[in-house]
């Protein structure tokens, strides 16, 4: 064996998000900044060890073989760490997540920057935060933002070595909740890979592109100021602008479900009547909920009665990626 080792690592929900790449997009370049928050009661760890005995990348997932597609992705990311690290023989990675996947929370976040950091170690490569950040961009954009802990912003840059996240905020900063509102789904959503390279044929992706430092610095500064009245305004913009975009290219990409309606209904009805709570959506039918702690049960149990929601999990800043001990 050459090396082993262990990460675990956060979800994160975006405050403004990530939507399109720019050239390459294998590079993940996004086409704007983001920020986001790494969320602290989900958590992927994974598992990877680099053996001259393998005569394949493996990958489980739960205790499961994973499917192809996965593999494959798997398969790509670590012959960029072995590129890095002048390695040649294959990895087994095992992941295991305390949230169901496919239940409409983003995966690949925590995946890659769990993956980023594990592998990196256990090929032996000494990489600083920002550098791990880069590389698990390469596996999956937002995963480069579960490398911080907190609030994170991930800086577009303009190539390779300058597309990396870095932290606004440490967690303790302001305790939002984000209340995870899980929704039925009835079609299987396009995966945000394929949705990012169609982002670029809605008409309105130049609009959303042209004002997204105004939105970014009105999200910093609510951050700072921890003003939820400032927060919700630009987080829900930024939200309907991505679907806004989505809904408009070719073919046209419909991520909610009638029920993701109700929820968006219901929390701007909540906080006309005083709840501090907003909505934010990422690309699949589930909704975020961001609320003030005091609010957070009242908020919750509204919206766990609505027609079509399964469930709500509850999640708030938490820390990013580490190295845990032992084997999984
Ligand atoms: C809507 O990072 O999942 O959640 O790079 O292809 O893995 P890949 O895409 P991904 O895209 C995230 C899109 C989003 C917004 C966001 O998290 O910023």
């Amino acid at each position: 064996m050459i090396g082993s080792a262990r990460a675990v690592a956060g979800p994160n929900i975006a405050l403004i998000k990530y939507w399109g790449n720019r050239g390459d997009p294998a590079l993940r370049l996004a086409a704007n900044g983001s920020i986001s928050i790494t969320l602290d009661s989900l958590w992927t760890e994974v598992q990877v060890t680099f053996d001259e005995s393998l005569r394949a990348d493996s990958l489980r997932v739960n205790d499961q073989a994973a499917d192809a597609a996965r593999l494959a992705r798997t398969h790509g990311f670590l012959q960029t760490i072995r590129r890095f690290a002048s390695l040649e023989c294959y990895a087994s990675v095992e992941s295991r997540t305390n949230f169901p996947i496919g239940a409409g929370i983003a995966s690949s976040a925590a995946a890659f920057a769990a993956m980023a950091m594990a592998a990196g170690h256990a090929a032996g490569l000494q990489l600083e935060l920002s550098e791990l950040s880069r590389l698990a961009r390469l596996g999956s954009g937002s995963a480069c933002r579960s490398i911080f802990g907190g609030y994170v912003e991930w800086i577009a840059g303009a190539s390779d070595q300058t597309s990396q996240a870095e932290p606004l905020f440490p967690p303790n900063h302001w305790e939002l909740v984000d209340l995870i509102v899980l929704i039925d789904e009835v079609h299987k959503p396009v995966g945000s890979t394929e949705g990012h390279a169609l982002a670029s044929t809605s008409p309105l992706q130049p609009a959303r592109l042209a004002d997204a430092s105004r939105r970014l610095d009105a999200c910093r500064r609510a951050i700072r100021q921890r003003d939820f009245a400032a927060l919700a305004q630009v987080v829900e913009l930024d939200s309907n602008m991505m679907h806004a975009v989505m809904l408009t290219s070719t073919p046209p990409l419909i991520y909610w479900q009638p029920a993701t309606l109700s929820v968006i209904d219901r929390v701007v009805r909540l906080r006309q009547d005083g709840a501090a709570v907003c909505y934010t959506i990422d690309a699949g039918p589930t909704v975020h909920c961001l609320c003030a702690p005091q609010d957070a049960d009242s908020v919750s149990s509204a919206l766990a009665q609505l027609k079509g929601v399964q469930r709500v999990l509850r999640a708030s800043p938490g820390e990013g990626a580490r190295l845990v001990d032992g084997a999984a």
